[in-house]
């Protein structure tokens, strides 16, 4: 795998094989010292045109586990303020020694474009663009999955599993990128929201739809994905007001209590606690959230060992 662009690239036996290496590399964690040698001497580049805390900072501790050097890019209070573009940021930081460059950017298809345009020669590992992708996500949902559901998640896909993701699924790249890899993996999928918050292709998607929420819970999914209303992105008339929204598409304690007791809770952060979900349930003992938080960690790792291993 020379980049990691998108979930909709992974065949199942590769994702199985990412989720293997990252069931490896979790171990490291649990030691006294979590650091391997495996990458020293390279270095890591997070190119980050977007905010972001735990995709930024996971793809670091990643990093420093394999014992590679990291540099950190963020747009705000760069040269991007005087006009630089992608391409000479990204030519920029290669010709500092960046050899794996790991790019968040607000437009679709710049991860792509930034692999394929020649501008640079380091493997490239998208971190999220725009309403396109975020394929370690997904990796990470599915190895929360895994970790949580399958009897024995070394080797396994996701058979027998259902999963539900619900909300803002328009502006969601975490959704589009699950639909894909959850579906590989042999899950099956369903996508809920109002109409306002699906886009139309989801018609096309490998995923069943719904518009509401207490028929996908009666269908006792094996995990519910909360997803975070976008604001920024979304005028809050078009959803009949914030608290209407809540009403019909928010996990509250007692939807949460009609889900079956083996139901996992998933959000990918930052959650809008009382919009999408209540605290008390996102704080319950069902919520896999932080679980998923930590599973970034080692995901990131296999990503970044495949990409170098293929490169180098
Ligand atoms: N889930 C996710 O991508 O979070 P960040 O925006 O904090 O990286």
């Amino acid at each position: 795998m020379k980049h990691l662009l998108s979930a909709q690239d992974l065949t199942r036996e590769s994702a199985i094989g990412l989720l293997d290496t990252a069931l490896e590399f979790s171990a490291v964690a649990a030691r006294s010292v979590p650091k391997l040698p495996t990458l020293r001497g390279v270095t890591m580049v997070n190119l980050f045109f977007e905010d972001s805390t735990r995709t930024r900072l996971s793809f670091e501790a990643a990093a420093k586990r394999l014992s590679a050097d990291v540099m950190t890019f963020q747009a705000h209070g760069s040269s991007v303020s005087k006009g630089e573009s992608l391409k000479d940021t990204a030519q920029t930081v290669e010709a500092m020694g960046a050899d794996i460059i790991v790019v968040r950017h607000g437009m679709e298809g710049a991860a792509r474009e930034l692999a394929h345009s020649g501008w640079v020669n380091t493997p490239v590992i998208n971190a999220g663009d725009g309403v396109g992708a975020h394929p370690t996500q997904a990796l990470l949902d599915a190895a929360t999955l895994r970790n949580h559901l399958m009897p024995e998640p070394r080797g396994s896909g996701l058979e027998g599993l259902s999963i539900s993701i619900v909300g803002d699924i328009m502006h969601s790249r975490v959704a589009r990128s699950n639909v894909f890899l959850l579906n590989t993996l042999g899950a099956s999928v369903t996508v809920v929201g109002p109409d306002t918050l699906m886009p139309p292709e989801a018609a096309g998607w490998p995923c069943e739809n719904l518009r509401d929420l207490d028929e996908a819970i009666a269908g006792n999914p094996d995990a519910i994905m909360m997803l975070r209303v976008q604001k920024e992105r979304i005028d809050p008339e078009q959803l009949g007001g914030m608290d209407r929204y809540s009403a019909r598409y928010g996990l509250t304690e007692a939807r949460a209590n009609a889900l079956p007791q083996h139901t996992i809770v998933m959000h990918p952060g930052p959650m809008n606690r009382e919009v999408e979900i209540a605290s008390v349930v996102a704080d319950s003992s069902r919520s896999v959230i932080l679980d998923q938080v930590k599973n970034g960690v080692s995901v990131r790792m296999a990503a970044l060992y495949e990409v170098w291993g293929d490169h180098s």
